[in-house]
C-alpha cells in the first residue's frame, strides 16, 4: 500500500471506515502526520497504547487550545466552548467535573433504568412495519433521556432533538441542510439558559437541572450561562454518539444473524454486545489535542501547537490489544475499547450510554421476532462522526 494516504478526506468514509489502511499505518506508521487543505494538518495517533498516552496527559496535549475538532475554530467560537468540559484542560476542567460527576456514577443512573424502558417502550410501540431506522427510532429516545434527567418538559424535547443533530455532522451535505450550526447551539443555549432563569424561582425538584443550580464548580456556583453551555453539550455529546450505537449496533447485528440469534435466546449477553457494538462501530472517530510542548510519541518529534488526534478506530483494532480485531464477538471479553476515552475527559455519560444500549436491545429484540433490513445502509460522510444517516428496516411482531 501507498506511504501517502489522505485519511482526512472525509469521502473517504462514506463506504465505511477504512479499516484495512489503519491496520496498514499501525504497521508502517502508527504515528502519522496527515495534511489539511487550508489549514496546518494533523499527527494521527493510530495505537491503543499511544491514544491512552495522549489521554492521559491532559496538560501536554491540551484539549482548551485548540478545541477537540481537527479544523481550527474562530477565536470566537473557542471563546463560546469555553464553559464546555470537553474544553477545559485541569485544574479547572477537575473543579467543574468532580461535583458533576457525582451525579453521573452507575448507580445513579442505575436509578433510571426504570424510566429509560418507560420510554423506549413507547416509543417502540409505536412503530411497526417498514421504518428509516436511523431517524425514526434510535433517534428519538436520545434527546427524550437527556430531556428527562434535566426535567425538561416532554413538548421541548423534540426541539432539543432538532437543535442537537444539527449541530453535528457538518461534512455531510445532506445533513446540514439550509442550518447554521453555530446558530443552532445558540438557540439552544438560550433555551437552557431562560429554562434555568425560571427554575431558580421556582422549588427545587428531583432532577439534574435542580442539582446543578444548587452545586459549587470552582468554589462557586454555575452561572444561568455556564448552565447553558453545559447543557448544550451534554446534549450534543449525547446525542448522536447514542443514535448512533443504537443504529449502527442493529445493523451489525443484521450481519451476524448467528450472534442475534443468540442475543434473542439469552439477553444476558446483551451487555457484552453493546460494548462490541461499542468497538467495532466507535460513533465517534476520533478527537483532537493540541501538544504544549515538543515531546515525542513513540520517537516520532512533535512540536509544541501541532495537533494530535486520538483515533478510536484504529485504536479499537489494535492487534496488539484485541484477538482478531477485525471479528465482531458479542462475547468478546475483556474489551478495553477506546470508545467512550479515557482517563480526565472519559465520557461523562458513560454509565447512560451502556443503560440506554442495554434496555433498548432488551425492548426492541423481545417485542420484533423479526426485524430485516429492507434497503442499503447510508453511512454519513464524515472523519468525524462515524455513523449511518439511514437504515430501511421491516419490524414486525
Ligand atoms: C454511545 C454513546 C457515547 C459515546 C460513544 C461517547 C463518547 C465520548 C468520548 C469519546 C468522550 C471523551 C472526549 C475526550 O476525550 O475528549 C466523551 C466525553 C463526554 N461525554 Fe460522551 N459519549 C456517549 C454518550 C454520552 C452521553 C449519553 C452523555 C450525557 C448525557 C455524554 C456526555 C459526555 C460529556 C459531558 C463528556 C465530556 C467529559 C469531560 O470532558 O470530562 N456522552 N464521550
Amino acid at each position: 500500500m501507498s506511504a501517502v494516504m489522505d485519511i482526512y478526506d472525509p469521502e473517504l468514509y462514506v463506504d465505511g471506515p477504512i479499516h484495512e489502511i489503519f491496520a496498514d499505518l499501525r504497521r508502517t506508521q502508527p504515528v502519522y502526520w496527515q495534511d489539511m487543505p487550508g489549514e496546518p494538518g494533523y499527527w494521527a495517533i493510530l495505537t491503543h497504547a499511544d491514544v491512552a498516552h495522549v489521554a492521559r496527559n491532559p496538560l501536554l496535549f491540551s484539549a482548551e487550545t485548540g478545541g477537540v475538532v481537527l479544523e481550527n475554530q474562530s477565536p470566537e467560537r473557542l471563546e463560546m466552548q469555553r464553559n464546555m468540559l470537553l474544553m477545559m484542560d485541569p485544574p479547572r476542567h477537575t473543579e467543574y467535573r468532580k461535583p458533576l460527576a457525582e451525579h453521573f456514577k452507575a448507580r445513579v443512573m442505575g436509578e433510571l433504568e426504570d424510566r429509560v424502558r418507560e420510554l423506549t417502550a413507547l416509543l417502540l410501540d409505536g412503530v411497526d412495519g417498514e421504518v428509516e431506522f436511523v431517524h425514526d427510532v434510535a433517534g428519538v429516545l436520545p434527546s427524550q433521556v437527556v430531556g428527562g434527567l434535566f426535567g425538561i418538559p416532554a413538548q421541548d424535547w423534540p426541539n432539543i432533538r432538532q437543535w442537537a443533530e444539527q449541530t453535528t455532522s457538518q461534512q455531510d451535505p445532506d445533513l446540514v441542510g439550509d442550518f447554521d450550526a453555530t446558530a443552532e447551539i445558540t438557540k439552544m443555549a438560550i433555551y437552557a439558559i431562560q429554562f434555568a432563569m425560571r427554575r431558580r424561582t421556582e422549588e427545587p425538584r428531583a432532577d439534574l437541572t435542580s442539582l446543578i443550580l444548587a452545586g459549587e464548580f470552582g468554589g462557586k456556583a454555575m452561572s444561568d450561562i455556564e448552565f447553558g453551555s453545559f447543557f448544550t453539550q451534554l446534549v450534543t455529546a449525547g446525542n448522536d454518539t447514542t443514535k448512533t450505537m443504537l443504529s449502527s449496533g442493529l445493523h451489525l447485528l443484521l450481519d451476524h444473524p448467528e450472534q442475534l440469534r443468540a442475543l434473542r435466546s439469552d439477553p444476558a449477553l446483551i451487555p457484552g454486545a453493546v460494548e462490541e457494538i461499542l468497538r467495532f462501530a466507535n460513533p465517534l472517530h476520533y478527537f483532537r489535542r493540541t501538544a504544549t510542548a515538543d515531546t515525542e510519541i513513540r520517537g516520532v518529534p512533535i512540536k509544541a501547537g501541532d495537533k494530535v488526534a486520538m483515533w478510536y478506530t484504529s485504536a479499537n483494532r489494535d492487534e496488539a490489544v484485541f484477538t482478531e480485531p477485525q471479528r465482531f464477538d458479542i462475547r468478546r471479553n475483556p474489551n478495553p475499547h477506546l470508545s467512550f476515552g479515557l482517563a480526565q475527559h472519559y465520557c461523562l455519560g458513560v454509565h447512560l450510554a451502556r443503560l440506554e444500549g442495554r434496555v433498548f436491545f432488551e425492548e426492541l429484540l423481545r417485542r420484533f421476532p423479526r426485524i430485516e433490513q429492507i434497503g442499503e445502509a447510508r453511512r454519513i460522510r464524515s472523519n468525524l462522526n462515524n455513523g449511518l444517516k439511514s437504515l430501511p428496516i421491516l419490524l414486525s411482531r
